[in-house]
């Protein structure tokens, strides 16, 4: 059977209120997003100050690094800004999240722009061709998220330090740290995938309980992901904003004890 066609309506919409504003809020926040994480990750400067490490270096795996957060794994050019190395995993998680797929098809490729609103192009290959087609990997960035989250995790714990390394102490970077820790895994525990990964391909929950449990818990996270999704990135932002600021002596960080 061929597809039904659409209606014959010369109006690209019908609708009357202000559906454009949301697709274009989006293309703002993304763009500035861009921008400055584009700035931040070719700077190579700035992202560290002990015990504060920018979530956009960390890992830090080249001999480069400063500081000593993370092993050392190979010795790479000296113009090559650590960021770089490790950029294809978040990039590549968010760029395949299904609310940002969303978020971008409709707000840059107007397709469509918005709910009854026709899109201004005449053919449609959805997501099975390259580039798109990449986005069914999906899964695989949510695994490697899941290694930074921990990272990251890790990154938030040794900010229990003072700048001297010393244990059982705390500043407002600690707890910057930490609440972007915590929002990434919000985000990454409400993911579509996550929750087909805990909970898919059972034909019965009661055969396992545990598996239901951690279902229930990714069901409720994901019913918000669109929310995840935009204060986690807005909270990795900020993050390397505050230590941006911190090292290099534009405020000093405030210590709690
Ligand atoms: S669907 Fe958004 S992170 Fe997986």
């Amino acid at each position: 059977m061929p597809a039904p066609r659409r209606a014959t309506i010369a109006e690209r919409t019908l609708r009357t209120d202000r559906w454009w504003v949301q697709p274009l809020l989006t293309v703002v926040a993304l763009v500035l997003f861009i921008i400055y994480a584009t700035f931040r990750a070719f700077q190579n400067a700035y992202y560290l100050s002990e015990p504060y490490i920018s979530p956009f270096y960390s890992p830090c795996i080249t001999t480069q690094c400063e500081g000593d957060t993370f092993p050392e794994l190979f010795t790479g050019p000296a113009w090559i800004s650590p960021a770089l190395y490790i950029l294809i995993f978040p990039l590549g998680f968010r760029l395949t999240c299904y609310y940002y797929r969303k978020a971008y098809y409709r707000s840059f490729w107007l397709s469509p722009p918005a709910c009854a609103v026709a899109e201004p192009h005449r053919r449609y290959s959805g997501e099975s061709r390259f580039p798109l087609v990449l986005n069914n990997g999906h899964r695989y960035f949510f695994y490697a998220g899941l290694v930074f989250n921990v990272i990251l995790s890790y990154d938030a714990v040794l900010a229990f330090r003072d700048p001297d390394g010393a244990w059982g102490h705390m500043g407002l970077g600690t707890l910057v740290l930490l609440a972007n820790a915590v929002l990434l895994w919000l985000y990454s525990l409400s993911c579509h995938s996550c929750r087909h990964i805990v909970g898919g391909r059972l034909n019965a929950f009661s055969r396992h309980p545990l598996r239901y449990r951690f279902w229930t818990v990714a069901s409720r996270l994901n019913a918000h992901h669109m929310r995840w999704a935009w204060t986690s990135l807005f909270g990795v932002a900020l993050t390397d904003l505050y230590v941006l600021l911190v090292a290099s002596d534009t405020i000093r960080d405030l210590r709690f004890f």
